[in-house]
């Protein structure tokens, strides 16, 4: 297995461009299956998850090529609707490529998904829309089974802004018979990227990035061509990274207005911002300001995914603040972490107490899941002396070329 060593304590400068938006790709390649056609999307991330989203269009019979960023997606001969176990353990997010598979065959099979480093993850949302929707869902033996003869429009108000629920109604209600509205919808970024998809595809969606999403069915849709939108959690964690190490950093290929929670957060710390066109500057001085409280909110809220890189940042104020995890019940692992390279948190439920301390020493440490395991990238960037960080294939889940991309703005970073 591999592992990133990283020797600590140089002030990172320069440009990076950011990788294309991990949790956009895979909801629009899970809508690729919706026509019998070819679709092209550019701008996809080299990333385990992609990989996995990719195994299970082929395994559903889609022909993919990948030449660079860009994925050709050949779904004319979609012949199977049944998930391998192994597919759906490796990414639970296959969980939305339920809608779209049951839009296009008629039945979907896929193993539940199971919960993973950060909650439990449970599904049931997901399940009383899609039964609102005239699919017939069956769980039984770890299995969630679909069946539809069609798919009805409905009235579908979800009890929680769910990204994943969003997604899945918007999948399987787009070839319905008649209007679907979803009421408090996610209003994240990737699901207006999805929308803008899925009407490239011939489909009438409006009200993305809204708590209310109107879909009017349509008979067929078609390929289409499309570029994601940037990794907003990508660039919050690069711009983290930059400010615990001193210098300037310019992140390019960024939509500032997707992090304008974390642009916020990060000026109260004290960080100087500069939002350009294309681009954004972070400039640090040296000092860390803390935050008395820092809330993860479904968006336009501050992101949980952004949660972990901020708790590495706020370990190193001049002061102490309190993170309260509102969205995932157990995402706190990696603190464990940070504390054995000198952070000081107290966890307690869904809050996180971090006294400021001088700095991080490097250590040893572990990944325990995707962002947390960013953040220990971050504080070994910022710690005195090395650092070695096991279950880099965690990382690699969302982060394309951290190494790279790091070691481009100056810091001492490679993959063993
Ligand atoms: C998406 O996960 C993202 N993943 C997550 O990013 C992100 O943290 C999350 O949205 C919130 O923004 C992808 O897009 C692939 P949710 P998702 O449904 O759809 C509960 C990363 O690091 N819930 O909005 O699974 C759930 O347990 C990943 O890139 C139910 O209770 O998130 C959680 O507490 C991590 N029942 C909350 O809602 C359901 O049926 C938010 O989940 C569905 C969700």
């Amino acid at each position: 297995m591999s592992k990133l060593l990283i020797k600590g304590g140089k002030t990172l400068n320069g440009s990076v461009r950011v990788q294309g938006a991990k949790n956009s790709v895979l909801p629009i390649l899970a809508a690729t299956v919706l026509c019998d056609d070819i679709s092209t999307i550019h701008g996809c991330p080299q990333l385990r998850d992609v990989s996995a989203a990719v195994k299970i269009l082929e395994c559903l019979g889609c022909r993919v090529k990948r030449e660079g960023d860009t994925l050709t997606v050949d779904a004319k001969c979609v012949s199977a609707a049944d998930l391998p176990d192994s597919l759906m353990r490796r990414m639970r997010s296959s969980i939305t490529f339920l809608g779209a598979i049951t839009a296009r065959c008629g039945r979907a099979k896929m193993c539940s998904p199971g919960g993973c480093e950060i909650g439990i993850r449970p599904i049931d949302l997901h399940i009383k829309a899609l039964r609102e929707l005239g699919i017939r869902v069956y769980e039984t033996g770890g299995y969630t089974e679909t069946e539809a003869d069609r798919i009805k429009g409905a009235d579908i108000h979800l009890d929680f802004p769910s990204v994943g629920a969003t997604e899945n109604i918007m999948l399987a209600s787009c070839l319905g018979d008649g209007k679907t509205t979803i009421w408090n919808a996610a209003k994240e970024p990737e699901i207006s990227d999805l929308q803008d998809f899925l009407c490239k595809m011939g489909a009438k969606i409006k009200g993305a990035g809204s708590d209310v999403i109107v879909i009017d069915g349509v008979k067929k849709l078609h390929g289409a061509e499309h570029r994601v939108i940037p990794d907003r959690i990508v660039a919050a964690t690069y711009l983290c990274t930059g400010a615990m190490c001193g210098g300037e950093i310019n992140l390019t290929n960024i939509c500032s207005t997707h992090i304008k929670s974390v642009i916020s957060v990060l000026k109260d710390t004290g960080m100087i911002i500069k939002e350009e066109k294309d681009g954004i500057t972070l400039k640090s001085n040296g000092r860390i300001l803390p935050i008395d409280i820092l809330r993860t909110m479904p968006y336009p809220g501050f992101p949980t995914d952004a949660q972990a890189p901020f708790a590495a940042l706020l370990s190193l104020a001049e002061g102490t603040s309190v993170i309260v995890e509102n969205i995932f019940e157990n995402r706190f692992k990696y603190c464990g972490e940070l504390c054995r390279m000198g952070a000081d948190i107290k966890v307690s439920g869904r809050a996180a107490v971090i006294r400021g301390v001088k700095r991080f020493y490097g250590a040893c440490v572990t990944a325990m899941d995707l962002r947390g395991g960013a953040a220990l990238v971050a504080a070994g960037a910022a710690a005195h002396g090395e650092t070695q960080i096991d279950g880099v294939n965690l990382i690699e889940r969302g982060y394309e070329s951290i190494e790279d991309d790091l070691a481009k703005l100056g810091a001492d970073i490679k993959k063993d």
